[in-house]
């Protein structure tokens, strides 16, 4: 145990490299900061520079359990707080986050290397957001009564699962932690995150801040590999729950593990997700659409983005030659600057994943890369793990750029002349996270709406996920829904009928 509980700074620090080394390190188990049991570290890298910012604790076997324990003892007692009041402590944190968000987003921006303004900032208020509305779901953690025979007063309670296990990935980290930790504290669950390697240090900031808040052992982190750190954690047998976010191969490890405890598990797994536009589409706006929607910003690092874009023929060299003079337009550089529009990809094996790709579809007889934007040209960025954006054309539905989950900035554009055509190569995935529709004919959008294989469609819009609204994939995008009221009742809960005889 270190002898300061809390060496970070109390009030919001804008100094996010002075941050990062308070934080280097440590979990966060029972109320407090602590080191691996095994004094091992391992180091958190900037991927705009190059540069080691911080340590992160290397978690095993030894600290997850240490952590699930305090975890377990923690949730006896939080299970018996009102669930209104609980969810109170959490609208609370969320007020907390708001007050701590520019730090979390200097934070996050310096691990990950999202840029400020138009990404590592929106995450650190979503996060805030999500907080905030499982917060005000506390009274709606209702039963019923069933009608069975006179005399015999028939109810369902909803109560906590026990301890989750949360395991994280790095493309947006505190969002996708909060998914899992907002819901699961309001129904009276304990939690322990396990972050992912390559961005540990702003969810441990957030566990951090949420102690001030609840009582100790509700929230705790462990930082660690996935094998050491990750697997013994899915296996633990006081783990009641487990929840997972990241790729379908680790996805299918994680719910072995948990089918072999018989505990649920709820997965989010990627995407392949197509767009299609129609020629009576807003032209405009769906350029500026496609560009959200490959989320470029994120370096096309989302299991969302719409690396499949399917063209009415009529306007597809129009579209193709707008959405590249769009993408030129954004600015690649320093993710801390303001005027940066793209930073980097995450890690060195990324970088290399995705330029493997890149270098496949540029090798395909007949296709076309269409290079975008410029390098950054500050020299303490010459190091950095930018990649120009890059937009195919002349692939066709064979490609392994069309059919595998590339999470860089890749997009595929290919034409199209028959909706039932596009629809049935839009299905002809491995993948269904979501899809977005872009025309003014609400009547073939909505047709085509109810018969792709998604969970979340979008007309004229394809926003990221959203408080309140259930979000999850099909087939191997995943298990299970998050964000929602109802997904906290079915994921975080269990049904018990309590029968009394009064006859
Ligand atoms: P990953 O799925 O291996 O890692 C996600 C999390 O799982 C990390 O915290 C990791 O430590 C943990 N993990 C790894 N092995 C584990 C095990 N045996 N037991 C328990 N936990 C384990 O993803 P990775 O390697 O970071 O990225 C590989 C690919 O996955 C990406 O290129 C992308 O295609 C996809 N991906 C999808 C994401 C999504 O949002 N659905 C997020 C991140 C990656
Ligand atoms: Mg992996």
């Amino acid at each position: 145990m270190l002898d300061t509980p809390h060496p970070t700074p109390a009030a919001p620090c804008l100094d996010q490299q002075k941050l990062a080394t308070a934080l280097s390190g440590l979990h966060f188990i029972g109320g407090r900061y602590v080191p691996a049991v095994s004094g091992k570290t391992f180091p958190v890298v900037n991927p705009a520079t190059g540069i080691q910012v911080a340590t992160a604790a290397e978690g095993d076997a030894a600290d997850v359990d240490a952590a699930v324990r305090d975890a377990a003892r923690a949730q006896k007692e939080w299970a018996k707080v009102p669930a209104r009041k609980r969810g109170a402590l959490v609208h609370q944190c969320a007020a907390l986050l708001k007050e701590h968000q520019e730090e979390l987003a200097r934070l996050i921006a310096l691990e990950t290397g999202k840029a400020l303004r138009t990404e590592s900032r929106v995450e650190a208020g979503v996060v805030a957001d999500v907080f905030e509305f499982f917060g005000g779901l506390g009274s709606e953690l209702k039963g019923e009564s069933v009608p069975f025979a006179p005399n015999v007063l028939s109810v369902t309670v909803r109560e906590p699962l026990g301890v989750v296990g949360a395991i994280i990935p790095w493309n947006v980290p505190m969002l996708l932690m909060a998914l899992k930790v907002a819901p699961a504290l309001v129904a009276g669950n304990t939690v322990v995150v396990k972050s992912a390697e390559e961005a540990p240090l702003a969810v441990l900031r957030i566990c951090e801040l949420m102690n001030r808040v609840l009582p100790p052992g509700c929230f705790n982190m462990v930082s660690g590999m996935g094998p050491e750190c990750g697997a013994p954690l899915v296996e633990h047998p006081l783990v009641r729950k487990v929840t997972f976010t990241g790729s379908v191969e680790t996805g299918k490890i994680v719910a072995k593990a948990a089918s072999q405890k018989l505990v649920p598990v709820t997965l989010e797994l990627g995407g392949k997700s197509p767009m299609i536009v129609f020629q009576d589409c807003d032209f405009a706006k769906t350029v500026s659409g496609a560009l959200t929607s490959m989320r470029f910003t994120r370096q096309g690092q989302s299991c969302t983005a719409a690396s499949r874009i399917y063209v009415e023929r009529p306007i597809f060299d129009a579209f193709v030659a707008e959405m590249k003079k769009a993408v030129d337009a954004m600015v690649m550089g320093d993710p801390l600057d303001e005027k940066t529009d793209i930073g980097t990809i995450i890690s060195q094996g990324q970088f290399e994943k995705v330029q493997a790709y890149i270098a496949e579809g540029k090798a395909t007889a007949g296709a076309t890369a269409h290079e975008c934007s410029a390098m950054p040209s500050d020299p303490a960025l010459k190091k950095g793990l930018f990649l120009r954006p890059v937009i195919f054309t002349g692939l066709d539905g064979n490609s392994r750029l069309v059919k595998e989950e590339i999470f860089g900035p890749v997009t595929v554009i290919q034409a199209f002349d028959d909706p039932e055509a596009v629809l049935a190569e839009a299905n002809d995935s491995e993948y269904g996270l979501a899809a977005s529709l872009w025309t003014n004919n609400l009547k073939v959008g909505l047709d085509l709406a109810h018969r792709l294989e998604a969970g979340l469609v979008q007309i004229n819009q394809n926003l990221v996920v959203q408080a309140n609204l259930s979000y999850g994939g099909v087939k191997s995008s995943g298990l299970g829904k998050e964000a929602s009221l109802e997904a906290m009742l079915e994921h975080f809960t269990h049904k018990k009928t309590i029968m009394v005889n009064m006859a």
